[in-house]
């Protein structure tokens, strides 16, 4: 068994066909590390990527973002600010990554992020942005699996649905591992640092998850809201439980869970719009 995870794990992490992410998001990210980046420096390395800059444009003359006429970049980036920049530009490259086939599980990652970041504010936590990133990431290891492994994955469905299980444990007796294993090593070939790969690796186990507990408890609540609110599709027919080790974590309370389901129900309809405006290209 352990040599049929190793030899999968050899499949899965084939670098030639693995997917890479653009190198526009790894000099959005070392900019970002260094304060004196100006909103000039970042503007041009997005204005490299044209995809990326029409759908900055478009999004910045929205009608959500008021009457105003944007035509450059750095205008845009300024009136959209530079989070907003850069999580479109991460979330451009993983939809086209996830292909149009699965827009139900795009359409859950996506909302998983935005739950992800309105609960690390509502809780006051630092790296709020991380933290919605982490949840925009947290099941990529399901696209890996369905690229390598189509056959497989099939199967893991099949079985899910034979057995009544989550895919998780249907992922495991197929294929002796699990999305969120694949996602952790995803995260470590795309050099991903520990505040993101922690929480994608133990997102359906938060007590494994020792540096980043907290961001992974985060990503883990924001899992199971957007499961129960019934928006996309994470494959599964069934809200898993919360962790109690999770909620603890995050010292939440009836009173708190209840006023951050009504605000993401809210923020879903933003959503959906986004996704929309995304799979018009
Ligand atoms: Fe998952
Ligand atoms: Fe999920």
């Amino acid at each position: 068994m352990a040599d049929k995870r190793s030899d999968l794990k050899k499949v899965i992490m084939d670098t030639k066909t693995l997917p890479t992410l653009p190198n526009v998001i790894h000099k959005l990210n070392s900019l970002s590390d260094n304060d004196k980046s100006s909103v000039q420096e970042m503007a041009k390395i997005v204005s490299s990527d044209q995809v990326l800059s029409a759908r900055i444009l478009r999004l910045a003359n929205s009608p959500s973002y008021g009457f105003y006429r944007v035509s450059t970049i750095s205008n845009a980036m300024i009136l959209l600010g530079v989070n907003v920049v850069k999580s479109l530009a991460l979330s451009s490259s993983i939809f086209a990554i996830m292909e149009k086939d699965s827009v139900g599980l795009w359409e859950h990652s996506l909302a998983v992020g935005v739950a992800a970041n309105l609960i690390a504010r509502k809780l006051s936590l630092p790296e709020c942005e991380e933290i919605a990133t982490a949840g925009l990431l947290h099941d990529i290891g399901k696209v890996i699996i369905s690229l390598k492994c189509p056959e497989a994955e099939k199967d893991i469905v099949k079985l899910a649905s034979e057995r009544h299980l989550y895919t998780m444990e249907a992922e495991r007796e197929t294929i002796d591992t699990d999305h969120a294993e694949v996602g952790g090593w995803l995260s470590k070939s795309w050099f991903l640092p520990d505040k993101l790969s922690e929480p994608i690796a133990f997102h359906h186990d938060v007590a494994t998850s020792v540096n980043h507990r907290i961001k992974t408890a985060v990503v883990h609540m924001a899992d199971i809201l957007i499961c129960a609110s019934g928006f996309g599709s994470s494959g599964d027919r069934f809200v898993p439980p919360i962790q109690k080790i999770a909620w603890d974590t995050l010292k939440l309370n009836e009173q708190l869970l209840a006023e951050l389901v009504e605000e993401i129900e809210d923020k879903l309809v933003e959503v959906q719009n986004f996704s929309l405006e995304m799979m018009s290209d």
